[in-house]
């Protein structure tokens, strides 16, 4: 089964039951929005386009989908404009003449789906291939049935039509087997009978959900799939089902951790997104958030408060309670925090220590390397075996630019230092406490006062 596939995701609606401003697949669970989740998985499934129908705030729609995926997969985006929202026929209506480019075969879903996985499209498809019908479509059971369109089978059981909700007579309503909206069409078939869709409805819309009808009428198949996880295709409608559907995500991410050996201590207070991955025996403190691509090693710990990132943690670094780490790297080893806030690619080496209400922001500190109270590191290159006093400051910023700062290997810097930038401390050299460094410091020099000025040479 080397059919190409195409996914066609709909994503024009503004989403009214949200009381948004913001249109609904930009609403997120965890860090990432709906439609991210959504493409990520789409792009699990190797496609050849994604075809995103954008209408609400198109624009930033595009940019979210665009962000969500690597660049190899971003690159398969074809976004297609819906000015108007007609009904989720007319939604891939709009894609009629994107879609005659395309080869193979054509995947349809929501973009407020954002649970579903890559292994249920699969199924989707791999039933959709063997059958050779026209359409095929998941099913799901649920009772009491929610508003979803209902499946109308025949006294045979055979499939004959979706009717929404709104549709129903009091008999359909009552039908517990639902359409959760997903559906793998022949491409050509499914252009005909988009042209056959009519607004006689309750909604006064052009119904995808009307499209298998037409193409049984046309003498073609269609076929269902029946799924039996309800829940993983939940649609989000409103902000209760958005919270609802974000716990889901976020127990099954826990269960998937503790499953490969990471002892979670409390996982009801614990947000770790489903992106992260985290290595053996490392522990989780409650009310600590994990976030983005984050990537933690073994044997870690991580206390308390404390919010990470897009970060990579080596083996046995510790963070400490209420830390804040945004696209931090620890090497290994390290310990971080109490309170402290690490962002804009601060770089550990191994061993190096950050202690409380410390700051480092752009900077890279060698191994060994300790800044342990109420510090600034900004824009900092720091060496190896480095002491960084209390309360020094690295001024980086002249009010116009933000300039570097370079301290090399074995030098200690005292209390209440600041270090104005552009500015180099060579190695070896040490300065007093409440130095005022405006000039480079030569290697192995002992510089104090205001500006700093030698004092003596150390190696002499
Ligand atoms: C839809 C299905 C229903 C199914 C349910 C499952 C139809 C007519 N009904 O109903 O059978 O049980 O999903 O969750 O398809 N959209 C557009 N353009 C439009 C209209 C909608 O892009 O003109 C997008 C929306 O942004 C949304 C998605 O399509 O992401 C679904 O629309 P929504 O209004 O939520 O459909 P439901 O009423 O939930
Ligand atoms: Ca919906």
């Amino acid at each position: 089964m080397n059919t190409p596939i195409n996914v066609l995701i709909l994503a024009a609606g503004l989403g009214t039951r949200m009381k948004s401003n913001q249109a609904k697949v930009l609403h997120k669970i965890g860090s990432r929005p709906l439609i991210a989740h959504i493409l990520r998985t789409a792009a699990e499934l190797n496609p050849e386009n994604i075809f995103v129908v954008v209408g609400h705030q198109a624009e930033k729609v595009e940019e979210a989908a665009r962000r969500a995926l690597p660049p190899d997969q971003a690159e398969k985006l074809r976004f297609v404009f819906q000015a108007e929202q007609r009904g989720t026929g007319h939604a891939v209506k709009c894609a009629s003449e994107a879609l005659k480019q395309a080869r193979g075969l054509l995947v349809v879903f929501y973009g407020d789906t954002p649970a579903v996985k890559s292994a249920t499209l699969r199924k989707l498809i791999a039933e959709h291939e063997t059958s050779k019908h026209a359409a095929t479509l998941i099913t799901i059971k649920l009772d009491p049935p929610p508003a979803y369109g209902r499946i109308i089978r025949d006294g045979a059981g055979k499939f004959q039509q979706i009717i929404e909700q709104r549709d129903c007579t009091p008999e359909q309503a009552a039908i517990t087997e639902v359409n959760p909206g997903f559906y793998c069409f022949d491409i050509p078939a499914l252009l005909v009978a988009l042209e056959k869709l009519s607004p006689q409805n309750a909604q006064g819309e052009y119904y995808l959900t009307d499209v298998p009808q037409h193409m049984l009428a046309a003498g073609l198949t269609v076929g269902t799939v029946y799924h039996e996880d309800a829940h993983e295709l939940d649609g989000i409608n409103n902000r209760a089902e958005l919270a609802a559907m974000w716990k889901r995500v976020r127990l099954e991410t826990l269960n998937r951790l503790m499953t490969e050996g990471v002892s979670i201590v409390d996982p009801d207070s614990t947000y770790i997104d489903a992106s992260v991955q985290i290595g053996r025996d490392t522990i989780i403190h409650p009310q600590v958030m994990i976030e983005g691509d984050s990537v933690i090693g073994d044997n870690c710990e991580i206390h308390s408060w404390s919010h990470l990132t897009n970060v990579t943690l080596g083996d046995e670094c510790t963070v400490l309670n209420s830390c804040v780490l945004m696209d931090t790297k620890l090497a290994g080893k390290n310990s971080v925090g109490p309170c402290a806030h690490l962002r804009m690619h601060a770089e550990l080496a191994e061993e190096a220590v950050i202690g409380n209400f410390v700051e480092v922001k752009k900077s890279k500190l060698g191994r060994k390397t300790k800044s342990m109270h109420l510090t600034y590191l900004g824009d900092a290159t720091i060496g190896e075996r480095v002491n960084i006093g209390a309360a020094t400051v690295t001024c980086n910023y002249d009010g116009k630019n933000k300039n570097p700062t370079f301290i090399e290997d074995d030098v200690k810097i005292g209390s209440d230092t600041m270090l104005v930038a552009p500015v180099r401390v060579g190695r070896g050299s040490v300065s007093g406490a409440g130095a005022v460094i405006t000039n480079d410091v030569p290697p192995d020099s002992l510089v104090v006062g205001m500006p700093a000025k030698v004092i003596k040479k150390l190696k002499e």
